[in-house]
């Protein structure tokens, strides 16, 4: 198969992360038998500076020539101060939307080995599964009005939380079908107490959940939910829920599972999927090459898994990332005190040496 990509390295560490993640790719494109053809594009910070536009037409049409996007992360400090649609941040909700990615996929998976990383007891955490399913295009982030407005020193701020029902009801179909391949349980998370955004909410998605009457179907407010993820995380299979609560519980899940670095996610049910770490651009360790890059290399997985349908190199993707944390691979973010850390580029390589072991595992097997 021929494997068209977008590279969307993007800012701080996104670069570092994403380099190891395409010689992953290329690594299994090698044992598979596939061709990877690549064109790496500016977005965010990096293209502000070339383009004074956080997201350039030709990085837009490159993406939907594309069969599958992976993009690292924007933002940086130096950015910070720009008005809304000049930051890093806007170039990336503009290619979600471009996309017409409505659907982000960010599993939460404990690792075996990594008992000693998350900061929950062992019996706690072990066995955690998580699929959190958030709606990408909609809510607080895409609402109008917005705006910062008036006379310095009595301004008001507003931002528009919107929901339509056909939203809503998309992003149920796709919590639904995943949990029917899964354990079959969603739990929606809204602020249905308080917001006429949940309530809909919470309206449709019980509407929706009827079409699957094997899948349990329970609603947790917000705040409730963000207590139980860290209390009994392993009661979660699928959690749906809207753009920005999803936002947030997936750094959480992240820290459950014992590092945010580890994240994948897929942005999907456009023409065009977008592939990315969950993690941003993080500056407080750019540049030093310390980055943990599974997060990326994960990404690549779910990208051969949902744009591809390759399952088996998906397989492999993730069967390496496995092998290699139970060997004690461990970037800075994962070592404590009992692990010696390796580099963002020793990790990247240690991965790829694991996906040929694999595959030469299979080449036997098939021999
Ligand atoms: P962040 O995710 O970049 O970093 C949070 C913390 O986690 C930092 O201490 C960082 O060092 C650590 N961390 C993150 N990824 C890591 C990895 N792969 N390996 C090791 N440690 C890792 O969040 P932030 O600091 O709040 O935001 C920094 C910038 O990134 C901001 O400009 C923000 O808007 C942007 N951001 C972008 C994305 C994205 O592109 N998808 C996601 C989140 C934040
Ligand atoms: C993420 C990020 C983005 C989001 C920002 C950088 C726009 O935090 O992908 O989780 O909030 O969606
Ligand atoms: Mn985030």
């Amino acid at each position: 198969m021929i494997l068209r990509l977008t590279i969307l390295p993007g800012d701080g560490i996104g670069p570092e992360v994403t380099e190891q993640a395409v010689l992953v790719l290329q690594a299994v494109a090698d044992g598979f038998g596939h061709q990877l053809q690549l064109q790496r594009k500016l977005i965010g910070g990096a293209a502000l500076t070339v383009a004074n536009d956080p997201l350039p037409a030709d990085t837009v049409q490159a993406c939907l020539a594309s069969s599958a996007v992976l993009l690292g992360a924007v933002g940086s400090p130096a950015f910070d101060h720009n008005p809304g649609h000049l930051r890093p941040e806007a170039g990336l909700l503009r290619i979600r939307r471009e996309l017409g990615a409505y659907a982000n996929l960010r599993p939460a998976v404990f690792f075996p080995a990594l008992e000693d990383c998350s900061p929950l007891r062992a019996e706690i955490v072990r066995g955690t599964d998580i699929m959190i399913v958030r709606e990408l295009l909609g809510g607080a982030y895409f609402g109008e009005p917005r705006a910062i407005e008036g006379a310095p020193g009595s301004r008001v701020a507003v931002n528009t939380m919107r929901y339509s029902e056909s939203e809503i009801e998309r992003i149920a179909r796709v919590a639904f079908e995943l949990a029917m391949k899964r354990r079959r349980k969603v739990l929606s998370v809204d602020k249905a107490n308080v917001l006429e955004c949940s309530r809909l909410w919470r309206e449709v998605v019980t509407r929706v959940g009827k079409d699957y009457p094997e899948v349990k179907l329970g609603h947790q407010y917000v705040d409730s939910a963000a207590m139980l993820l860290v209390q009994r995380p392993t009661d979660f299979d699928v959690l749906l829920t809207e753009n920005m609560f999803g936002d947030i519980l997936s750094d959480q899940a992240g820290g459950v599972v014992g590092s945010l670095g580890l994240l994948a996610s897929a942005s999907v049910g456009g023409p065009v999927g977008l592939y990315e770490p969950v993690h941003g651009s993080a500056p407080d360790i750019a540049g030093k090459g310390i980055a943990n890059p599974l997060g990326a290399i994960l990404s690549v997985a779910m990208l051969l898994r949902h744009s591809f349908q390759l399952e088996a190199e998906a397989v492999c993707v993730e069967k390496a990332v496995s092998t290699v944390l139970s060997q004690g691979a461990r970037t800075a973010d994962l070592a404590g005190k009992t692990h010696v850390a390796i580099s963002t580029a020793e990790m990247g390589r240690r991965v790829v040496e694991a996906v040929k072991a694999v595959g030469s595992g299979q080449a036997e097997k098939s021999a």
